[in-house]
């Protein structure tokens, strides 16, 4: 039995918390979710940890004086609950120094994008728009940068000539919701280590889901 225990920041739908939620109470993530932090009081993902009785921080950067503050006050929060590992479930910020400091590795975000293309917002409309054949999602340890650490699993859709960013991002979601679970997975069994900007999953090679595009 795994001990990890999971703090979540979220700031909108939540469709991914939900996914780990869901593994979390079906037994495929071994872990406990401890808390949900976000910074916007109107986020879905509120009803969604009521739903599951989880508790739930609104916590939001303009009652704070700077950033430091800000992510102090979260971290604090974090390590209050026991949380070992963050998880950033669609939570649209750069995360501060003052968490990442206290969380070394051990901070994870889902980016709807094949990293290192498209960082930043919007990265299934930037990789619509540009026109890729191939597009999909990244989960990553976060660093100081803008989607730039180490990179834990990605998974890959077709994406078409006449794909908007809807249309798209439906298709990366629902991977989404497979590969991030599954990096929890690896990280609660203590598969993932991180060399440089390399992370080393313990165990089969052939586990890693990388997900091709149907050819027909
Ligand atoms: C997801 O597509 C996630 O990859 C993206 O926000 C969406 C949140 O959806 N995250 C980022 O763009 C981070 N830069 P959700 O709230 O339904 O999980």
């Amino acid at each position: 039995m795994s001990d990890l225990t999971l703090g979540v920041l979220a700031s909108g739908s939540g469709s991914n918390f939900q996914s780990i939620i869901n593994n979390v109470e079906s037994g495929f993530i071994s872990a406990k979710i401890a808390v949900l932090i976000t910074d916007n009081p109107e986020a879905r993902a509120i009803e969604r940890a009521k739903n599951h009785s989880i508790e739930t921080l609104v916590i939001r950067p303009r009652d704070f004086e700077d950033k430091p503050a800000y992510y102090s006050q979260i971290a604090e929060e974090l390590r209050k609950r026991g949380v070992t590992l963050v998880i950033l479930a669609g939570f649209m910020r750069v995360v501060g120094k003052a968490l990442l400091d206290q969380y070394p590795n051990r901070v994870m975000n889902i980016h709807p994008a094949l990293l290192p293309s498209f960082p930043g917002l919007h990265g299934q409309k930037q990789a619509a728009d540009y026109g890729v054949k191939l597009a999909g999602c990244t989960v990553h340890f976060v660093d100081e940068g803008v989607d730039t650490g180490p990179i834990i699993i990605q998974a890959a859709v077709t994406a078409y000539h006449d794909d908007t960013e809807d249309t798209l991002g439906e298709r990366i979601l629902k991977q989404e919701h497979k590969i991030f679970p599954y990096a929890i997975k690896l990280y609660s069994e203590g598969r993932l280590s991180v060399k440089g900007r390399k992370v080393i999953i313990k165990g089969d090679r052939t586990e890693t889901p990388v997900i091709n595009p149907p050819l027909n």
